[in-house]
């Protein structure tokens, strides 16, 4: 984590405030922002991004024309986003919540998030900078809720572009999207070194079955339509 300060953010590249707890913009943001970048967006679209941590994607997305809402769990989040907002000359509407909730019976052209999706030992809910990325012993509590929520959030013809780990099943991910009548494929893929948090619980991850051999992460940006 970061100390709050204005810098450059790589691999994506705004002006940034990131107060300590909230969530850098790491790979796994840039891959997402990849996908966002290619997406049609005009003034009268309707992107709402879930879990926006230092608000990197609801600004690009402002940035490209959309009108923008962005949704966190942590109120430290939602300052920097909306701060960063301001900061690149762009409009954030910030919604304090858990998930959806937040925007009740909203629906939206465009769905961003990057969720925590990292298994995670133990019982205990999350605590701390934890909550950017711990997400249950198999890394789907919030992935499963957005895969659910997702029929309901998106306008006929929206779409959601999700980014997660293989480690926390990318099949399941795209047979619960299609479950729920969306057409859902892989539209971004990437391989990386384990960053620290998976190095500290390999022997828990291996014991698991969840690394099947691996020796480096790979990170997908899920692509679903609702149809
Ligand atoms: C991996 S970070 C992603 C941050 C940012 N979107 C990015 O790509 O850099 C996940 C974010 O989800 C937020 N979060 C965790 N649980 C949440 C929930 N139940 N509802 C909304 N946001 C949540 C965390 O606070 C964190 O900011």
């Amino acid at each position: 984590m970061t100390t709050g300060s204005i810098t450059a953010a790589a691999p994506v590249r705004f002006r940034h405030w990131i107060p300590p707890g909230v969530y850098r913009p790491q790979t796994d943001t840039g891959l997402l922002r990849r996908a966002l970048r290619r997406e049609p967006i005009s003034g009268r679209t309707e992107v709402l991004d879930l879990g926006t941590g230092s608000g990197a994607l609801a600004v690009e997305a402002a940035r490209m024309g959309a009108r923008v809402t962005a949704v966190d769990i942590s109120w430290r989040a939602l300052a920097a986003a909306w701060c960063n907002g301001l900061l690149n000359g762009q409009r954030v509407r910030v919604r304090h919540g858990d998930l959806a909730s937040a925007v009740p019976g909203r629906r939206f052209d465009l769905v961003v998030t990057n969720p925590p999706y990292v298994p995670a030992p133990g019982g205990a809910p999350p605590r701390g900078s934890a909550r950017a990325w711990d997400a249950g012993a198999d890394g789907r509590l919030l992935i499963d809720r957005i895969c659910a929520a997702a029929p309901t959030v998106l306008r006929p013809y929206g779409r959601l572009l999700m980014v997660h780990s293989h480690l926390s099943g990318v099949e399941e991910t795209l047979a619960r999207l299609r479950d729920g009548g969306l057409r859902a494929q892989v539209v971004e893929r990437t391989r990386l070194p384990f960053g620290p948090v998976l190095r500290s619980r390999l022997g828990w991850l291996r014991e698991r079955g969840l690394l099947a051999g691996r020796t480096n992460e790979e990170l997908v940006v899920i692509r679903a339509e609702h149809a």
